[in-house]
């Protein structure tokens, strides 16, 4: 079974109106849909916005549903000069930047043992970009998209100087608050993730103004991606492994 998550309602609202609704929870203050899109078995969870959100309601999904992957989607701040709103990007690694042991000789983001860098489903990744090519054409409106490095923490950057170091200290591509929290729980229990973003600002000075002029606008551009992969996904063996290597 799939699990797609957003932090708020606009990420995942037009995946749950499109699908048919077996049944509604709430838990551990979760909203969950769980029902189908298009023949396929999926559950719908809008976790909340920050990493501890997303850290519990990743973990709750997999604790009690037959998950065998999961998508994130949703918006992000854009961190490249060149990148436009609407833009998507698919996270090919996410890392959490604000995890900070620089006092013990560690990079920023860097846990013990674990490294700093969490690695979703290259399966998943390949699928998010065929689907993308399916579904855009490349005409004027369409979005680019990127694959790359997202960076997650439990702050909303809208300064010039944070997200230049966020781009040069971890080469990332879009800043957000989730993806790393969703990506870190689903490695440890060894499901395949993918994180999806849209570009909502670019993290600069505007950028929370930007956020909420864009926002469903932004949301479109994801669901059309999904309304894609999802299916791919569902049928994709190489996307549905139930445990990954070294999972526990
Ligand atoms: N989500 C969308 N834009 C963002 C930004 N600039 N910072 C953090 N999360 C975001």
């Amino acid at each position: 079974m799939l699990a797609v998550v957003g932090a708020m309602e606009e990420e995942i609202d037009l995946l749950a109106q499109a699908m048919s609704v077996a049944e509604r929870h709430v838990r551990a203050g979760v909203e969950v849909v769980s029902g189908a899109f298009r023949g396929v078995d999926l559950v719908v969870a809008r976790c909340g916005i920050g990493k501890v959100n997303a850290t519990i309601c990743t973990q709750m999904l997999i604790d009690h549903y037959p998950l065998d992957k999961m998508i994130f989607s949703g918006v992000a701040g854009g961190l490249l000069p060149n990148m436009r709103v609407g833009d998507l990007v698919v996270a090919s690694h996410v890392i959490q930047y604000d995890v900070d042991l620089t006092a013990f000789g560690r990079r920023h983001g860097e846990l013990p043992d674990k490294g700093r860098t969490v690695e979703s489903c290259p399966a998943l990744v390949q699928l998010a970009a065929d689907a993308y090519d399916a579904v855009f054409d490349g005409g004027a409106g369409d979005p680019n998209l990127m694959l790359g490095t997202v960076v997650s923490g439990d702050r909303f950057v809208q300064d010039p100087d944070t997200l230049r170091w966020l781009q040069r200290e971890f080469s990332a591509l879009a800043t957000e608050m989730e993806g790393a929290a969703v990506g870190y729980t689903c490695d440890l229990n060894g499901i395949p993730f993918v994180v999806i973003r849209g570009l909502s600002d670019t993290a600069g000075s505007e950028a929370a103004a930007d956020f909420s002029v864009n926002l469903s606008a932004v949301c479109r551009n994801c669901f059309r991606l999904l309304e894609q992969l999802i299916p791919m996904a569902s049928q994709d063996p190489a996307a549905a492994k139930t445990r990954m290597a070294g999972a526990g």
